[in-house]
């Protein structure tokens, strides 16, 4: 059994990074790990992860294909409970994508993680999702059934605090969302465009979604209790079927979690496929309990969204 140096990676070494961990890559500030032999291919896995209080998280660990099942991804993951342990964390989680890399869930078990959700993302046709939403809505406003209080803005246009509120309130505790994309896309403003709904004053959720080319992604949707199991879901969603269909939208791809029935029984109605899935795992340290676990993904809306909020003042 080989036994490499695990070490922090040279700028020299940012390209081998890259190639092994590309989508680690673009999302805000994470450490890096190598393990490196003493002769070519020299970098033999790389890992990664995020520094949340009280936990480790956006885990990920790639091997190359050549030199697996030698210990070396374990080799990896020992250096990093190391430095979750010295920073006190109690936890250490990250996500699989349980489609493209099979050997993760293997590898998992076998180091002590376990699965704690699963989030399916599914990919259809736009044109079939969007008329969908537009008959729904169109029925929703001939029975009446669409109060005239209800408007939609641009999340450019609305209040980014009261938005970043419901973010804190309703996606940061939800084990079953990538919140470092969901931040890194909210920093580099490609949910401008997302719809925001009101009830006068009232803020009833919103949709975050961005277009690349021919595809538009539905990476969330909040609605608060007082608006679920009425107008507001379909008026959101057939808003941003607006926006899609004015930039020419033709693949929709959207995610839901386990255990939420109608988003999976929608994505049977319209025939597509999946493209992933986003298992979520943790292993927990028995390090020191953090005070707020939500903690550092609000501050990471805050800092996407330039605002401030004071989680509790509410
Ligand atoms: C998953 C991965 C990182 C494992 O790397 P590795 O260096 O081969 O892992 P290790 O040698 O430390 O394996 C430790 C144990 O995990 C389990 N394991 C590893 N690969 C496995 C596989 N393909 N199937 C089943 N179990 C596996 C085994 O129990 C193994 O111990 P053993 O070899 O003594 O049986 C590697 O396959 C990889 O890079 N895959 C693609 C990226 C990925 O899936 N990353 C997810 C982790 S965040």
């Amino acid at each position: 059994m080989i036994s490499p140096v695990i070490r922090r990676p040279r700028n020299a070494e940012l390209p081998a990074c890259r190639m092994l961990l590309p989508e680690a890559f673009g999302s805000p500030t994470r450490d890096f790990l190598l393990a490196v032999g003493q002769e070519a291919p020299y970098v033999l896995g790389a890992a990664t992860l995020l520094r949340m209080p009280g936990a480790l998280d956006g885990v990920l660990i790639r091997v190359v294909h050549t030199h697996r099942r030698q210990g070396i991804a374990s080799r990896l993951l020992e250096r990093m409970v190391d430095e979750a342990s010295t920073l006190g964390a109690s936890k250490i989680a990250g996500w699989i994508d349980a489609l493209s890399d099979p050997a993760a869930e293997g590898f998992a078990a076998a180091r002590g993680f376990h699965r704690v959700s699963r989030a399916t993302t599914y990919e259809s046709a736009a044109r079939p999702f969007m008329e969908l939403y537009w008959s729904l809505r169109r029925r929703l406003a001939e029975r009446g059934r669409i109060p005239a209080a209800a408007r939609v803005s641009a999340l450019k246009d609305a209040d980014r605090v009261a938005v970043a509120r419901l973010w804190a309130d309703y996606i940061a505790p939800d084990p079953g969302l990538r919140l470092d994309v969901i931040a890194h896309q909210l920093s580099a403003g490609s949910y401008a465009e997302s719809p925001v709904l009101f009830s006068g004053d009232q803020l009833a959720g919103f949709l975050l979604f961005r277009s690349q080319g021919e595809h538009v992604t539905i990476d969330a949707r909040v609605v608060t209790p007082r608006f679920r199991g009425r107008w507001a879901s379909i008026v959101l969603t057939a808003a941003a079927a607006d926006e899609a269909a004015r930039r020419g939208a033709e693949r929709v791809v959207f995610t839901w979690l386990e255990g939420v029935r109608d988003t999976a029984k929608m994505a049977s109605r319209f025939p597509g496929e999946i493209r992933a899935l986003a298992d979520r795992y943790e292993r927990s340290l028995g390090g020191r309990v953090p005070k707020s676990e939500d903690s550092a993904a609000l501050r990471m809306v805050e800092a996407a969204s330039k605002v401030r909020v004071n989680h509790h003042d509410r």
